[in-house]
Parts: structure tokens; sequence; C-alpha cells
């Protein structure tokens, strides 16, 4: 039977520490401070947004929302993010996604200062990632870096599979298991005879996008198993990307789904806008 990586316990421990360091910056005069942008009303992305304010508050980080009707235009938001850029009381700047189809966000990613990038979506961001320069860290794969280390888990010379490669978690994901000295291979829709490529993984990490899609077959003996997926099941119930009931036999750890890898992507936005105001005070 698997050990469990437990985000919920993970994810307790970092804010922990992310709250000691938002004291120690407000004892010394500097508030900590986050503004989430979201357009529109899309359910799930209210619920993401109320959240990060919960943990805003939890962690003594300042937040400003500014929520905003579906019909905004680009000019608009453009302007926002401007005056956002240009605020010495704001740190971090999220704007929630998927934005609706009117919306350029490409162009809106690349308007945020990176220095405020909170997600580590600008290109800046994402270059000093693959150059080792960066100090804002991509959330959900750096949680799962986060979750690794917990759990004393070697990565260094291991065989890392990555199954997805979207820009949000499965290309990031590749590039911090790399820096980390791991053998990784970036698995996705088009790869030949995956079922090859995930029985040789030490570290398999599941970013598919597809409930329970990893199963039993596909997973080494003793393996650690991440599962970055979340999915609404017809029976109201929560899973993943991994079919965790049976995956569970044969893995040497699994992260389950709810209360794992979710917990995480909050945390480090946490940590992350605490970075970014000791990049605006030069306190790092
Ligand atoms: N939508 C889903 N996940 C994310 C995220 O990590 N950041 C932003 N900005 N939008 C999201």
């Amino acid at each position: 039977m698997a050990k469990i990586i437990s985000g919920k316990e993970v994810s307790a421990f970092l804010n922990q520490k992310t709250a000691d360091e938002v004291k120690l910056l407000n004892d010394k005069g500097i508030a900590v401070s986050l503004a989430v942008i979201i357009v529109g009303d899309d359910p799930a992305s209210k619920v993401y947004v109320n959240n990060k304010k919960k943990a805003c508050e939890k962690l003594g980080i300042v937040s400003f929302e500014y929520a905003l009707p579906e019909n905004t235009t680009q000019q608009e938001l453009l302007d926002l993010i401007n005056e956002l850029n240009n605020r010495n009381d704001v740190n971090g700047i999220l704007c929630q996604l998927p934005l609706p189809p009117h919306l350029d966000e490409e162009s809106l990613i690349n308007a945020i200062s990176p220095e405020k990038d909170v997600d580590c979506f600008h290109p800046v961001n994402v270059g000093r990632l693959y150059t080792g320069t960066g100090k804002l860290k991509p959330c959900t794969p750096a949680g799962v870096m986060e979750m690794l280390k917990y759990y004393d888990i070697d990565i260094q010379g291991k065989n890392c599979v990555v199954i997805g490669r979207s820009n949000i978690v499965g290309k990031p994901m590749a590039a911090l298991l790399t820096a980390q000295n791991g053998t990784v291979t970036l698995c996705h829709s088009k790869t030949k005879n995956l079922i090859e490529h995930t029985r040789k993984a030490d570290i398999l990490v599941a970013a598919v996008g597809k409930p329970k899609f990893v199963v039993k077959d596909m997973v080494k003996e003793d393996a650690v198993v991440i599962d970055v997926g979340i999915h609404r099941m017809e029976n109201g119930k929560l899973c993943g990307d991994v079919d965790f009931d049976e995956v569970e036999s044969v893995a040497g750890y699994i992260s389950p789904v709810p209360g794992g890898v979710g917990p995480m992507t909050i945390a480090e936005l946490m940590e992350n806008t605490v970075t970014a105001a000791k990049i605006q005070n030069q306190v790092i």
C-alpha cells in the first residue's frame, strides 16, 4: 500500500513559514499585498479567487479584489494592470484565467510587471525559470516540488515522467525537475506508446486533464505518483487524473484528490507574493 503524500499537511507547513515571513516583514514596516482580477461569472474561477482571498487573510497578506463584468474591454483591463503595476501598495498581481473569449490573455499576461507576476506566467519569468535565475516560481509545479522535498523524495538521477505539456503545469514541471537533476521525459497527447514511458518512471506526474487516466498497468512498482488533475464525477465526488484506488496498490507514494496538489498551489501563490514584496523592497 502506497504512503500518502498529503498536500494538506505540506501546505500547512509552508503556510506557517509564509505567515512567519509576513510578520517579519510587517515588523520592518513592510506590508505584503496581492491584487486579484476576475472577469465575468465563471463559477469555478469565483471559487478559486475566493480561496485565494481567504488564504491571504489567514496569512496576514492584504488582498485587493477586482471583480469586473463579463463585457470588460481589453483596454480597460490593460489600464487596470498598468495602474496596479505602478502602485507601491500592490506587490503581486494575478489575473484569473480563463478570461472571456473576447479578451487576449497573452497580451494581458505580458502587461503585468514581471516583478509582480506571482503566477510566473510572464515570458521574462518563464525565461528565468529555464536559466535558473528566477525568484518567482510557477505555483502548481513548485507545489509538487515542495511535496517531494517534504517527504524526502530524492530527484537526482531519477526517471521523472510528466504527462501533459501545458504552459501552467507540464512544461514548468519538467523545468523544475530538470533543475533538480532528474532525467525528465515530457509526454503528451501525441506520445506514442505512452505506457512504455510511464512504466519507467520513478516519479510520475499526471497533468493530463482526463479523469482516472493513469491506471495500475502504467505505473512501476514503488513509483512516486503525483496527481495534478481535478475533476467532478457524475456522483458529485472529486477525482484526479490517476485512478487512485487501483494505483495505490502498486505505487510507493501517491498524492490523493482532493487533499493533494490542490492546497499546494495556493500556498505557493502566497509564498510568491511574499517573494514579490521582498523583491520590491530590496530585502532579498
Ligand atoms: N486558472 C486556473 N489556475 C490558475 C492559476 O494558477 N492562475 C491563474 N491566474 N488562473 C488560473
